[in-house]
């Protein structure tokens, strides 16, 4: 197991019916900025009962954050945090809301051009002081609400960004708040949920067993709940365990002391950015097609992965490999999700404008052994065909 840090400040307030208690949390004397999306929290009645819990507090909205945070619109709400002294930052909604919303707590506190603190640019480091943030997360899917990272929209591309300064000092998690979910949302939480974990465990053994236990842990659930969830929403257990899941695949404890890959994660954002695809239905695409091409790097976790999760034993251990991924496809599949860019209409020529998007994006040598560089990258988007 390698060294590593484990520090996760954000107050969980797990279960339904339990808004109010958002009154304890946020000072009493905070000027809160109350941060949505384009209103499905306005239509399915979260925001009114946030309104209802923050009783005599002064708050100003700010509707209109989009999935895939557009800086542009971002930067509108760092104006306002400037502008009208707000002192504290509550998103409400799902991983585009949540991650904007830490964007706008350090860009109301840089000094230097806020497109800097982008990855890449990297200048997160000198925001010495963050506005706090706390979430009402209605989404369960990016584990933003328990982690300290973002992914934002910038000029055509999408940026990861992170600080310790937001980690949110609270999130509530209730299940209730997700029945209105469309399926398809459902089921991007449930795939990018399950991505997420392979991120950090589909790498080289690293004898981590408690990492690993877990992280198949979180796999099996997944799987068991994930079809349920979806043709149930209602089902208050299956959608607990979706949330409760989806959390802690990317909260820090599954990551910490083994190798991470997200080579899965980087060619995916570069399929939104360019397609439009959600951002789950980019990973359901490249994750087989990428286990295809690098099978053999990973082939004693693969090898792990196919008979412990999927129970598969028998055949060779090619065979046995093969089998799980090919159970991986059918399982996104189960959930409606297409796995082939063809599926979406995306034509071979195409992925010439993918490579050279990864390259200008300084996506050249990803992966847990920095070894994926541009032309592996063209044989993924060629398997994923
Ligand atoms: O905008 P509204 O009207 O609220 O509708 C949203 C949106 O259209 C809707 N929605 C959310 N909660 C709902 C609801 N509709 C009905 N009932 C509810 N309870 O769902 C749509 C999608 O929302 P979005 O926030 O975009 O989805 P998701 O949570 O999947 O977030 C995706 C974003 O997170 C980033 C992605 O790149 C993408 O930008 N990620 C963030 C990560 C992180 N912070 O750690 C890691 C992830 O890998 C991911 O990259
Ligand atoms: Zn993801």
């Amino acid at each position: 197991m390698n060294n590593f840090d484990f520090y996760n400040p954000t107050h969980i307030v797990f279960g339904k019916d339990r808004l109010q208690e958002l009154d304890k949390l946020i000072p009493s004397d905070a000027k809160v900025l109350l941060l949505f999306g384009g209103g499905s929290v306005k239509k399915y009645g979260t925001y009114d009962k946030v309104i209802k819990a923050l009783g005599e507090r002064e708050v100003v909205d700010f509707g209109g954050i989009e999935p895939n945070p557009q800086y542009d619109t971002l930067m509108k709400a760092v104006e306002v945090v400037k502008t009208q002294d707000i002192t504290f930052l509550l998103a409400v909604g799902g991983g585009s809301v949540m991650d904007g919303t830490k964007f706008i707590s350090l860009a109301a506190n840089f000094d230097g051009t806020p497109s800097d603190l982008l990855v890449g640019k990297a200048k997160t480091s000198e925001v010495k002081v963050a506005t706090p943030l706390g979430t009402v997360c209605t989404l369960p899917a990016t584990g933003s609400e328990m982690n300290a990272g973002g992914v934002i929209s910038f000029e055509g591309g999408k940026y990861g960004m992170g600080s310790p300064l937001v980690y949110p000092k609270f999130s509530f998690l209730d299940p209730t708040l997700t029945y209105s979910l469309p399926k398809v949302q459902v089921a991007n939480g449930v795939v990018d949920a399950f991505v997420h974990t392979l991120e950090q465990y589909s790498t080289f053994p690293a004898d981590a067993k408690f990492q690993d236990r877990t992280a198949e842990g979180i796999l099996q659930s997944l799987i068991e709940i994930g079809k349920t969830t979806l043709d149930n929403p209602t089902d208050y257990d299956a959608r607990a365990n979706l949330v409760w899941c989806a959390t802690n695949a990317l909260n820090g404890l599954i990551g910490a002391g083994v190798p991470n890959d997200w080579a899965t994660h980087m060619l995916g954002h570069e399929l939104t950015a360019m397609f439009g695809i959600d951002h789950a239905q980019t990973l359901a695409i490249v994750q087989p097609a990428l286990w295809t091409v690098r099978k053999e790097k990973k082939k004693a976790k693969l090898l792990q992965y196919s008979q412990r999760v999927w129970g598969i034993t028998e055949g060779s251990d090619d065979e046995i490999v093969d089998a799980g991924i090919a159970k991986t496809r059918e399982f996104f599949e189960s959930l409606g999700l297409k796995t082939r860019m063809s599926e979406y209409g995306i034509t071979e020529d195409k992925i010439d404008d993918l490579v050279k998007a990864l390259g200008n994006h300084g996506m050249t040598a990803l992966s847990e052994t920095r070894d994926l560089d541009l032309d592996v990258s063209r044989a993924i988007f060629q398997e994923a065909m």
